[in-house]
């Protein structure tokens, strides 16, 4: 495990607006279509060769994402839990989980944000590559408002950044993908509350801007980002993966596959998993993986 990379995904809050689903459940555990909305944001980051986390939750449903994903070993990964007692902004995770990611770049993703499409790996593996200063990604939306918003120069740099505007300055969502060198926890630490009282990424990311280190990168038509925030963002979302799934054949963000196809874990590893699923569809699915890649 070689790269100076951690990953830190965001699985916590309440989850209040998809209540009931949400009352025992962790919403990062509820499905898309057929995996738990978790692997969504973690094969998003394995794409860019992160292979150790930090995953933030509350206390309560922290045994129930170990229960799911264990310590990573099985997928050439390495997870670490970290409780976050009340939700306080996104910016709040460096600070809770700063022992674990003191001196290391951080990529940070949201643990209800999906991306999936063609060019994807590229750009988180170009993010990747930049390991001074942040990266953020642009995405263009019909309503802006409701996100981080970047304006940018015509050279491509950002100019302004804003969270969830009245008037955007721009069509250019910031999804909640963002790549930081070590400096970040400094950053977070000198941060105050924001009028909705969150530690906002939005003050992190401008003062990256401000330092002249902000990379902005735009993602184009051809990847699509969802979220699952809403009812109907979830069941939208499921439907999208369930219609891509079937029509190739290929799952989206299929951590076992995606570990294998990276190189994570060989040919023995990968049998080792087949081995030990329940005999369903998803074993299946891997086993034909494993016989492919004779
Ligand atoms: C958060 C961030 C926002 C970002 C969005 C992406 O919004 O504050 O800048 O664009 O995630 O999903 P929130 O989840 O607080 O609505």
């Amino acid at each position: 495990m070689s790269t100076s990379w951690k990953g830190l995904i965001l699985a916590g809050g309440t989850g209040s607006r998809l209540y009931p689903l949400t009352h025992a459940v962790n919403k990062h555990l509820l499905p898309v279509f057929d995996k738990p909305m978790i692997y969504y944001p973690l094969t998003t980051l394995m794409l860019g060769g992160v292979r150790e986390f930090v995953i933030v939750s509350n206390p309560e449903s922290i045994p129930q994402l170990q229960s799911l994903l264990g310590d990573g070993a099985k997928w050439g990964l390495k997870f670490e839990y970290v409780a976050q007692n009340r939700p306080g902004g996104i910016a709040e995770g460096f600070r809770v989980a700063a022992n674990e990611l003191e001196g290391r770049n951080i990529a940070l993703i949201l643990g209800d944000n999906i991306f999936y499409g063609d060019g994807l790996s590229k750009r988180i593996q170009e993010a990747t590559k930049q390991t001074k200063g942040a990266t953020i990604f642009g995405y263009e939306v019909a309503d802006p408002s409701a996100f981080g918003v970047v304006e940018l120069g015509p050279d491509g740099r950002a100019v302004s950044l804003e969270e969830k505007p009245k008037k955007p300055k721009s069509k250019w969502a910031v999804p909640g993908i963002y790549f930081y060198d070590s400096d970040v926890l400094d950053i977070a630490w000198g941060l105050k509350p924001s009028g909705r009282g969150e530690l906002e990424i939005t003050d992190v990311n401008r003062a990256y801007m401000e330092r002249g280190d902000l990379h902005v990168k735009t993602i184009g038509r051809g990847v699509a980002w969802l979220d699952g925030g809403t009812h109907a963002d979830l069941f939208e979302a499921g439907q999208f993966i369930k219609v891509v799934e079937e029509r190739t054949g290929l799952k989206v963000a299929c951590p076992e596959e995606i570990a294998f196809r990276m190189g994570f874990i060989d040919r023995n590893g990968l049998a080792d998993l087949v081995d030990d699923s329940p005999k369903t569809e998803y074993q299946k699915y891997l086993k034909e993986l494993l016989d492919r890649s004779r």
